[in-house]
């Protein structure tokens, strides 16, 4: 019985884990996604619950919402341990990560990131939807209020406790492979914890700036909402970027074809997503990219200054 695995620990370590515990999973009817305001109810039968899908044309722009500032997000070694939890594949961050600006009230502690997935590049695994389309995977990078001090306890019993990164991945066009290189490294490790509960450490060599790629970090939708798992808590202030990351298809189809939802006799992780749960207000940001602000201030600076000399 692979799926009673008593876990609401795929989100939050063992603090939040040693209470209330609810047996749950994404593969069978008895505990799949659509039982869990069943067997969840506390939160995961709440009123501002994860994901959702994002309208983009009802999302008004919010030209409020600064751009966001990633503290050590290009260090090469910030990655501590990844781990399969028979519910995700999850990435623990070293201490010194944060999350600032974005419209976010206080400092966001960076704790890990998992992943979310269908069943390879051509049966997509989002979480979040976007005018319907599901993307192949997302990424989840979990924040705690650093006024929490590293408690996540209190971090989701605070309807701001925890802000989520969500970054979309696509199949990267073309007949690339391995590609790109800090994804084709991450996805190496896979191997490694093909059952539940194994895990590695991650050499250095990778950073979260790496794995990010070119996305347009000032492009984002902003919502409240809920962790996607039970217990469903609703903490999370959410930020869904609007590009995606692009990684080659071999890669992607690892995820499903690699790692166990329990031991070697257990089926492959696949379809790890929570459906779409009621819509929610959603903003976008409205930022003008900073080198265009400069360029022009600049310039403005430079002609007051030739216009009084
Ligand atoms: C795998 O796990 C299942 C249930 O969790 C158990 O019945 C089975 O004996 C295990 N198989 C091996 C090879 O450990
Ligand atoms: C989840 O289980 C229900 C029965 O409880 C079933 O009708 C549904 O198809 C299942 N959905 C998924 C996505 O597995
Ligand atoms: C979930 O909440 C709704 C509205 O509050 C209520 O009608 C329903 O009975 C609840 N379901 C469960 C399983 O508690
Ligand atoms: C997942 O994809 C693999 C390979 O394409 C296929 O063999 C398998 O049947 C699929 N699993 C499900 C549950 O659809
Ligand atoms: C987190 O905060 C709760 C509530 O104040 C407290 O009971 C618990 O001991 C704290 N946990 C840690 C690890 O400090
Ligand atoms: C990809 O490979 C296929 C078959 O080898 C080939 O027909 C196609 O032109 C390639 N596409 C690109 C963009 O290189
Ligand atoms: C992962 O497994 C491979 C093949 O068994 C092994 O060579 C490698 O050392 C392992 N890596 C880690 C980090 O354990
Ligand atoms: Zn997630």
């Amino acid at each position: 019985m692979y799926w009673l695995v008593f876990a609401a620990c795929v989100l939050l370590p063992s603090v939040h884990c040693a209470s209330e515990s609810v047996a749950w999973c994404y593969d069978q009817p008895s505990c799949n996604y659509t039982t869990w305001p069943v067997i969840a109810t506390k939160f995961c039968n709440g009123s501002r619950q994860s994901p959702i899908d994002i309208v983009s044309a009802s999302a008004e722009e919010d030209s409020s919402l600064p751009a966001f500032s990633f503290k050590d997000y290009d260090s090469k070694n910030a990655l501590n341990k990844i781990e399969n939890t028979g519910k995700t594949v999850k990435v623990t961050f070293n201490s010194g990560l944060q999350v600032s600006g974005g419209g976010l009230s206080q400092p966001y502690d960076s704790l890990q990131f998992h992943l979310h997935w269908g069943n390879g590049s051509s049966v997509p695994g989002s979480e979040h939807t976007v005018n319907g389309k599901r993307y192949p995977m997302e990424l989840h990078i979990v924040n705690l209020n650093s006024k929490h001090n590293g408690n996540t306890t209190l971090g989701v019993a605070d309807s701001t406790g925890l802000a989520a990164l969500g970054f979309f991945i696509e199949e990267m066009s073309g007949n690339a492979t391995g590609q790109p290189a800090s994804w084709h490294t991450l996805s190496s490790y896979l191997m490694n914890i093909t059952n539940a509960k194994e895990s590695v450490s991650v050499a250095a060599g990778i950073s979260m700036d790496d794995l990010l790629g070119d996305v347009d970090r000032n492009k984002f939708y902003r919502y409240l909402g809920s962790l996607t798992t039970p217990n469903c808590n609703e903490a999370v202030v959410w930020t869904v970027f609007e590009e995606p990351i692009k990684v080659s298809r071999d890669v992607i189809d690892l995820f499903s074809q690699t790692v166990r939802v329990s031991n070697s006799s257990s089926p492959f992780m696949i379809n790890v997503y929570r459906g779409i749960q009621s819509p929610q207000k959603v903003t976008r940001s409205a930022i003008s990219s900073s080198s265009t602000t400069c360029y022009s201030l600049g310039l403005m600076a430079l002609s007051l200054a030739l216009g009084r000399t």
